[in-house]
């Protein structure tokens, strides 16, 4: 089973509390967070794009620095773990985020790859003049996917003529190509994101669920595996966890009782408003699975929360779900949470016994 890291781009991580740690997003918090994953293993690290927060009392996100910027100051200071950032397609132009891909894909020796993201929070993109209206909500992987077919022409045969309902290339040009083929992630779990996915995307991504209900996501990866296999392609599926940990099991539970003790109301409040503004979707998209359920505190991240012993024990039992191929994993305190999963609970987990920790960091030598 691979592993890798959400690391913390944003304000607060992914806990809407006031009584859960409180820190901004800084390059020094990213560079530990993935230094440590590259030290113990994990396979990659992903890095969101967030253009608005939630507000409330804990300032929710208010904090978010720029996804493709981190990803390239983490490739120069990285040597093996894979990096991926994420675009927002809304905002920034296929041909500009393709070489945005190429150049990084050349600091980091063609470890990189991207996420693709369509857009969930209108104010994101409306505060800056560019929402095209709510029928957006109902084409959005349509559009996804011309700006996938032109990034792909680009990276491909280094021209793009293609001509769609929302890009018109003209002998649009790219060079260099990437040393390695750009790697594609999507989220979506609508059934036109899943369409898109199998079309598209090498890797996909579900929310793990529940408390300590390690396979409770096992319907959703069966249901994206399914959808994927009709285009033939391979699509690799991995579920996004939260870990919370301590010495026993009721350290690590007193700890997810305090935050939730502490729900930023106010910020939560606006995720609802946010998430339940999409009526183009359908009932299946997992941006209302964040905001609805009992443990919206964590976005309704599937949380593993006990002792070392008992989250190895856990993320053993998530690594026998069919066709999960990985998981994503988030922590209350990343820099902490990263050296205490690699140090106290990777070397008891069956399914990472191939992992070693590495020296971390060789600078490449330079061709001339
Ligand atoms: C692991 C993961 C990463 C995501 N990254 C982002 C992101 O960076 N920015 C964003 O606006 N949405 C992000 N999303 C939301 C998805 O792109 C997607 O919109 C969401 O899962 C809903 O699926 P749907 O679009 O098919 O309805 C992410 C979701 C997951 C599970």
């Amino acid at each position: 089973m691979e592993i890798g890291v959400f690391i913390p781009i944003g304000r607060n991580g992914w806990i809407v509390s006031t009584t859960s740690p409180q820190y901004n997003p800084s390059f020094e918090l990213n560079k530990q967070t993935t230094l440590n994953a590259e030290r113990y293993g994990f396979d990659f690290a992903l890095s969101m794009i967030k253009l608005r927060g939630f507000g409330g009392e804990s300032g929710f996100w208010d904090q978010n620095l720029e996804s493709f910027t981190l990803m390239a100051g983490l490739a120069a200071v990285t040597s093996r773990i894979k990096l991926y950032a994420t675009v927002p397609t809304l905002a920034v132009p296929p041909a500009i985020a393709a070489r945005m891909a190429v150049t990084i894909d050349s600091i980091s020796n063609g470890r990189f790859g991207l996420n693709i993201i369509t857009g969930w929070q209108r104010p994101e993109y409306s505060q800056m003049g560019l929402w095209p209206g709510d029928e957006y909500f109902g084409r959005r992987y349509d559009f996804a996917a011309e700006y996938t077919q032109v990034m792909q022409d680009l990276w491909t045969t280094g021209v793009s003529n293609f001509k769609g309902e929302f890009f018109k290339m003209e002998d649009c040009r790219l060079s260099p190509q990437p040393q390695t083929p750009i790697k594609l992630i999507s989220a979506g779990q609508s059934d036109a994101g899943m369409k898109y996915i199998a079309k598209y995307a090498d890797y996909n991504f579900v929310f793990g669920m529940g408390y300590n209900t390690p396979t409770a996501c096992a319907p959703t990866v069966d249901r994206l595996q399914k959808a994927a296999a009709t285009s033939g392609r391979k699509v690799a599926t991995y579920g996004l966890f939260m870990i919370i940990t301590g010495e026993t099991d009721a350290e690590a539970k007193a700890k997810w009782d305090l935050y939730k003790s502490g729900a930023d109301h106010e910020a939560l409040k606006w995720l609802t408003a946010q998430s339940s503004a999409d009526t183009k979707s359908g009932a299946d998209t997992n941006v209302r699975h964040m905001s609805s359920e009992v443990s919206n505190v964590n976005l309704n991240i599937g949380l593993l929360c006990g002792s070392h012993a008992s989250v190895a024990r856990m993320m053993d039992e998530v690594a026998t779900i069919p066709g999960m191929a990985g998981v994503l994993l988030t922590f209350d305190e990343f820099v902490s949470g990263t050296k205490e999963f690699g140090e106290r609970i990777q070397p008891l987990m069956k399914s990472r016994r191939h992992i070693q920790s590495e020296a971390p960091t060789q600078v490449a030598e330079v061709a001339e």
